[in-house]
């Protein structure tokens, strides 16, 4: 994977999503998924099952300026997987998740583009326009008999949290099914991690601690705790790579650049 590949996948994806707007607004009707909308649905997921953590970074470094929902989309359904696939998770799951993460925020084309980049902290009411979205969502996507209806819940359901204080439906413990919980830890991550109108964005180690502290009153602890492997695991390959840089140096015989 390289830069200019994600900043193409990015682009397509915005490409169909943009359709996706189009069609709603014009017929109202269900059908606003073209056949080559589902196509490319299903070979995001085979190429995000076999990305790696290090792929996150190309699609976060790519260019998505004019519109972050693909990116963000793309990177919870490449974390939403990795999680999967670390919790030895089947592979129909994976597939269930991968799309549900792909499509959790799909709800946020129908919200106002002044409220959703807006360049400063929301006011109450606005907040509420945004959370409209994962009903919106799930509304459009309900009647869609090529999506499984887990990956259609966890659409509906990515904001919902352990004690009851998310929404749309204040659900709370076992009635947060296990997907929707691992797409809730991968969106709230990327969140944390990307950068917003109104603040910087936070390291992985920063964000995880965060997180952490949350944990297990809001998100699901087992789920952070295999998040914390992958992260791990990611900055041992990192410090692997400055190790073997810093041999290299020492048997350089010629002036390194600094
Ligand atoms: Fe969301």
């Amino acid at each position: 994977m390289t830069e200019k590949k994600a900043s193409r996948d990015i682009y397509v994806f915005s490409n169909y999503l943009n359709e996706v707007y189009r069609l709603h607004r014009l017929s109202d009707s269900q059908e606003v998924f073209s056949v080559k909308f589902r196509t490319y649905v299903k070979r995001m997921i085979v190429k995000l099952k076999g990305a790696s953590f290090e792929d996150l970074e190309k699609y976060r470094n790519a260019n998505c300026a004019s519109n972050c929902l693909p990116g963000h989309s793309i990177r919870t359904a490449l974390l939403a997987i990795g999680i999967a696939k670390e919790l030895g998770l089947k592979e129909t799951a994976i597939v269930e998740i991968g799309v549900g993460a792909l499509l959790h925020d799909i709800g946020k084309l129908f919200i106002p583009r002044g409220i959703l980049d807006k360049p400063c902290k929301l006011s109450e009411s606005e907040f509420d326009v945004i959370r409209a979205h994962s009903e919106i969502g799930f509304q459009v996507l309900k009647e869609q008999n090529w999506l499984s209806g887990r990956s259609v819940d966890i659409v509906h359901n990515h904001h919902e949290r352990l004690d009851g204080s998310g929404y749309p439906n204040q659900l709370a413990g076992d009635q947060i099914h296990r997907y929707e919980r691992i797409v809730g830890v991968a969106d709230v991550f990327d969140a944390m991690t990307s950068k917003r109108n109104y603040r910087k964005a936070l390291s992985y180690e920063m964000a995880f601690e965060e997180i952490e502290k949350e944990s297990p009153q809001l998100l699901d602890a087992q789920i952070i705790f295999v998040l914390g492997k992958m992260i791990e695991k990611h900055s041992h390959s990192q410090r692997k790579l400055e190790e073997r840089l810093e041999m290299r140096r020492d048997i350089c015989h010629y002036p390194c650049v600094e």
